[in-house]
């Protein structure tokens, strides 16, 4: 009696489970803007610095590993910097460098973004560790979509033909089941220009919704700080001048710039003595940097979403607030290679409130429903690894089930 009674009691857990598991969406995760990890292999002919290795016969981490930032940053930037061909208006590698996005399918490589999964640089973790605990499983039921963050969308036709294959792969593989993206920061904008390229039927079929985090809809105005004078991104020995040269070069930075539909016409963003450079001030802040790549570059990208079209999918939309973000930076004469003195304005610590919003426009423009929470004091990156979030991602994911 007590035999069978512990029998059922197994089979009726293992049925709950079974079903629990089954009712739970499979999930793939979209980066943002340096959360992919990318490996090279060197086969230069030449090396501005000597110091530099030219030949490596496998793929090295080529982001992120602080140390060669750090004590190699010359040779990293000469590696990870793009090179623009004005005639195809694309991107190229720099020359003798092949460069691998890994782990495309897998969670792994969105987790953490060095491979040696040091704490400070957990990314996706947090998330995928909690989806587990719903049951989901790394590189089944929860998927990695990594990408090369260096260029944008337009550039992006091999990347969105696999991620369209890996939704289909992952709905086939997990019964069915539609998925649930989630994206974070530049990955937000990137979605929504691949769901803008997506049938209604296709959408309907395989898509049950989007949770978007920190998305940068409108652009913001920090990367206009990697454009002029580089940012060391808090990291002190980095200097900012060394790693601008891959920040300008990389076509996301000049997508990711503030829109003309997002900020007023007033709005100055950038100062130095005698010149202010508002959102239309794009073509002579270059000319004015001598990079006038840079305004190609933005040429290029700042059509992509500008038309704002919804994505046609459930969204949940989050982000945090109340954190000081760059809002207009002031240079001395020290232009373009001073640091600038930061007014800060509203937001999540790096795009800035409007482009935080943008979501909203959508409300009554598509009929599935815009959903929108905020956080409080998490700042853009914060954020992902905040109880609050983990949560609301969690009540999200089990009480929208089918
Ligand atoms: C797969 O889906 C079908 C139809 O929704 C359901 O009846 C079945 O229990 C599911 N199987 C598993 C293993 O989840
Ligand atoms: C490295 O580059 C040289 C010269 O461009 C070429 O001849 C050689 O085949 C390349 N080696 C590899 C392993 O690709
Ligand atoms: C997921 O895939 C990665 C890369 O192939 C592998 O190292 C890892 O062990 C896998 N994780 C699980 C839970 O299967
Ligand atoms: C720049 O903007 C500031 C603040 O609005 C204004 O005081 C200043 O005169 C402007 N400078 C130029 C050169 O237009
Ligand atoms: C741009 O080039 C001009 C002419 O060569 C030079 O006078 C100016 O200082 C340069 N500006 C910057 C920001 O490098």
């Amino acid at each position: 009696m007590a035999t069978s009674s512990s029998i059922l009691g197994k089979l009726l857990s293992l049925i709950l489970t079974v079903t629990f598991a089954a009712s739970i969406n499979p999930v793939i995760l979209v980066p943002g803007d340096g959360g992919s990890q990318i490996t090279a292999r060197l086969n230069k002919s030449s090396s501005r610095y000597i110091y530099c290795e030219k030949r490596t016969n496998y793929y090295y981490t080529l982001w992120l590993d602080i140390s060669q930032i750090t004590i190699a940053q010359n040779c990293f930037v000469e590696n990870m910097r793009l090179i623009y061909d004005p005639k195809t208006r694309r991107t190229l590698d720099s020359p003798g460098v092949d460069v691998k996005v890994p782990g495309f399918g897998k969670t792994e490589t969105v987790e953490y973004l060095d491979p040696w999964k040091e704490q400070f640089t957990s990314y996706y973790y947090h998330i995928v560790n909690r989806l587990t605990k719903l049951g989901l499983s790394r590189n089944v039921s929860i998927r990695g979509a990594p990408y090369d963050f260096r260029r944008s969308p337009n550039e992006f036709e091999e990347y969105f033909k696999i991620f369209k294959e890996l939704v289909e792969e992952t709905y086939k593989t997990n019964n069915n089941s539609k998925i649930v993206l989630v994206a974070h920061s530049m990955g937000c904008p990137t979605m929504l220009y691949f769901l803008n390229r997506q049938s209604v039927a296709w959408k309907d079929k395989y898509i049950r919704m989007m949770i978007t985090i920190s998305g940068v809809w409108g652009g913001a105005v920090k990367p206009l700080r990697l454009m002029v004078s580089g940012d060391n991104l808090g990291i002190a020995v980095l200097k900012q001048n060394v790693i601008r040269t891959y920040q300008r070069t990389a076509s996301s930075t000049a997508w990711l710039m503030p829109y003309d539909t997002f900020w007023k016409a007033d709005d100055i963003l950038v100062s130095r003595p005698g010149r202010n450079y508002t959102v239309n001030d794009y073509e002579l802040l270059f000319h004015d940097l001598n990079y006038t790549t840079g305004y190609e570059m933005r040429k290029d990208t700042e059509n992509l979403v500008k038309d704002f079209r919804p994505p046609g999918v459930e969204i949940h939309c989050i982000h945090g607030v109340n954190v000081d973000t760059p809002a207009t930076y002031q240079y001395d004469e020290g232009f373009p290679n001073s640091d600038p003195k930061i007014i800060h304005g509203p937001g999540d610590g790096t795009v800035n409130m409007q482009s935080l919003l943008g979501c909203l426009r959508w409300k009554g423009k598509q009929k599935q429903s815009i959903y929108h929470y905020t956080i409080k004091d998490k700042d853009h990156l914060a954020i992902l690894k905040s109880q609050q979030l983990l949560d609301l991602i969690e009540q999200i994911i089990k009480k929208k089930r089918f």
